[in-house]
């Protein structure tokens, strides 16, 4: 395939000039049967507090000790590199999740379970996300209303967009829209962390499973 300044991704417009698809010798199901589980992505969304970062750090631990591929990206680490130049205008946000949508995408072509742990607030980011990512994309909706976020407030947020010191913040300020159509709902108001977690394992028991086997080279 050869792509011209004329052609558009669905998010961006392509600049560069005489691309051509990479064709990887090894195939995507053959990554998936050396790992005994397919890649993919687990998209979580929900409001700052809602417990994304925590199930997604206690699902990686639990994963990985399991012998899956896995690894979390959080908000909080890949907004102090890839995305540094990003903050919480609308236009950053879109930005800050199309950038992560084809970064997660890569790594679940690579055969890895990428788990994100992303407020991700606009439903058309999730779902240009989604496109990146295709089948392999789960969008897991970690639901806490809003009440119960502010109550937890783990890193003292809520309190201070409160006090007018943090503008544009999500669910004060800023809107936060709802998955209509997550594969996965967890309501972490009424469902403790390892009942959380024993949802999220269950999911990908069923959604990721795949026989080990490994090949020779052809
Ligand atoms: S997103 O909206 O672009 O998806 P992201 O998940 O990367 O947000 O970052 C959210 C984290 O940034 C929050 O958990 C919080 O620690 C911090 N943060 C700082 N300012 C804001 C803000 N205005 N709104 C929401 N989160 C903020």
């Amino acid at each position: 395939m050869t792509q011209t300044s004329e052609n558009k991704s669905p998010g961006k417009t392509i600049k560069s000039t005489n691309l051509h698809a990479v064709e990887h010798r090894v195939p995507v199901q053959g990554r998936w049967r050396k790992n005994g589980h397919r890649g993919g992505v687990l998209w979580l969304t929900g409001l700052s507090g809602s417990g994304k970062s925590t199930l997604a750090m206690e699902l990686e631990q639990v994963l990985h000790y399991g012998g899956y591929q896995v690894y979390v990206l959080d908000g909080d680490n890949v907004r102090g590199g890839l995305n540094a130049d990003l903050g919480f205008s609308p236009e950053d946000r879109t930005e800050n999740i199309r950038r992560i949508g084809e970064v997660a995408a890569l790594f679940a072509d690579a055969g890895v379970i990428v788990i994100t742990a992303f407020i991700s607030p606009y439903q058309e980011d999730r779902d240009l996300a989604r496109s990146a990512g295709k089948d392999q994309f789960h969008e897991v909706f970690i639901d806490a209303d809003l009440d119960t976020c502010e109550e937890r407030d783990p890193k003292g947020l809520y309190k201070k967009a409160r006090l007018g010191e943090i503008p544009e913040f999500t669910g004060i300020s800023a809107p936060y829209e709802a998955p209509e159509n997550a594969r996965l709902t967890i309501n972490t108001s009424k469902f403790s962390i390892q009942e959380s977690l024993d949802v999220l394992l269950e999911y990908i028991e069923e959604n990721f499973a795949e026989k080990r086997e490994v090949e020779s080279a052809a």
